[in-house]
């Protein structure tokens, strides 16, 4: 597979890509800011959902989700994330965003308190508070080297129930090391808390820097934590609307199973998103493999750019696809430049607005290149035009 300007289809993204995305910005706008890839998905993946349903049944599927999934989610946990989870305990969900929801829903009840990075994904802050419970955030500034741990556990009180891992994070790219994510897991067993791991960005990972997941460290810590990931940044599969929860201990399965309505049939994953992250899982490393050697190309090619622009500053991310530029220097707040960048050189980026990632993200704009060299530098260079 090749990642080159011709390989996207423009005008089939303009009626089908929303979301911030082509179908929602105006004609010759470049859009690079929802998380989610300008290419189509993999061939495997196209294949499986078309021999679904030429098959000609669209029954209902299990209310725990097709065993085929489950096995196939567990076995690439298994070898390519070193973690043990009984398929028995993955529960297939309409997307990682209802996943995270589903958790709170879950384990927090009103007045409760749950812990989040500042600045991270606006889908915790929602989803907490969408249950009427208060998100406490910890600050970790975009180019933390080694993260202080020590101050999260200041933030705990009697009514904390929950930290919110995002690993790696979005929006700055930060990969956690073993040992941070040992400190976190000794807090939150010190504490008796439940741990939300967000893994939906775990194999979107630049070279030289390595992925691990908290659920593969000690049986403590696993015990406590419910990991959620999704097929909307690795395989392009968002309007899927698919995602897994991983719940090792059986209790908290039990809670979230309950809790998802599944059994009754009001929610419940669709099969189509299965089959297709089934293949995706099953038949798509080679292609997830090269898609990464050209976004760590792209994740490069977009840095210099951003730091060649005047009152502009990013570090490089060490994860995820997106590019967080500090643009404090130019005097203009978030929302302002995202608004000079969108009238005047026609590219939509996502302001550091508390809506969308916390106070910590002010100063800063967020930039997905999850496209071609031909798109990105056509934006950098009408950005350019436009700051100088
Ligand atoms: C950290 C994080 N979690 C969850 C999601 C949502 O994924 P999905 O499309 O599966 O709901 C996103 C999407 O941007 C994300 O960045």
């Amino acid at each position: 597979m090749n990642f080159g300007a011709e390989q996207i289809n423009l005008d089939i993204l303009k009626k089908r890509a929303f979301n911030l995305r082509w179908a929602s910005v105006p004609e010759g706008v470049i859009p690079l800011t929802a998380a989610d890839p300008d290419f189509p998905c993999a061939s495997p993946i196209r294949e499986a959902i078309t021999k679904y349903v030429h098959d000609g049944y669209l029954s209902y599927g299990p209310p725990e989700g097709l065993r085929e999934f489950r096995e196939a989610l567990a076995e690439n946990y298994h070898v390519s994330k070193k973690v043990l989870i009984d398929p028995g305990y993955i529960l297939p969900v309409d997307s990682a965003a209802f996943g995270i929801y589903l958790i709170c829903k879950t384990f927090l009840q009103p007045g409760d308190e749950a812990i989040i990075f500042d600045p991270v994904d606006f889908l915790f802050r929602y989803s907490i508070e969408t249950v009427n419970a208060v998100a406490i955030p910890f600050s970790i500034p975009p180019g933390t080297g080694k993260v202080e741990f020590n101050a999260l556990e200041e933030l705990i009180t009697p009514r904390t129930k929950m930290i919110c891992l995002c690993n790696p994070l979005n929006p700055t790219g930060k990969v956690f090391t073993k040992e941070e994510l040992l400190q976190l897991g000794e807090i939150a067993t010190k504490h008796d808390l439940i741990i939300l791991s967000d893994e939906i960005w775990s194999d979107i990972i630049f070279n030289p820097f390595q992925f691990t997941s908290i659920s593969s460290l000690e049986s403590e810590i696993i015990n406590r934590t419910i990991t959620v990931t999704g097929f909307s940044k690795s395989y392009g599969l968002a309007g899927l609307r698919i995602g897994a929860v991983l719940a090792p201990n059986k209790q908290h399965y039990a809670r979230l199973f309950n809790t998802s309505l599944h059994q009754s049939t009001i929610h419940g994953s669709n099969v189509l998103g299965q089959i297709a992250a089934t293949a995706a899982l099953r038949e798509c490393g080679d292609w997830l493999k090269e898609f990464i050697i050209h976004l760590q190309k792209m994740r490069d090619l977009c840095v210099t750019e951003l730091n060649s622009i005047k009152g502009f500053n990013c570090i490089s991310p060490e994860g995820c696809y997106v590019a967080f530029a500090n643009i404090t220097e130019t005097g203009l707040s978030s929302e302002d430049m995202q608004k000079l960048i969108l009238e005047k050189a026609k590219v939509s980026v996502v302001p550091g607005l508390k809506k969308w990632f916390g106070e910590g993200a002010e100063g800063y704009v967020r930039i997905s290149f999850a496209s071609s060299e031909y798109i990105l530098k056509e934006a950098f260079s009408r950005i350019k035009n436009t700051i100088y």
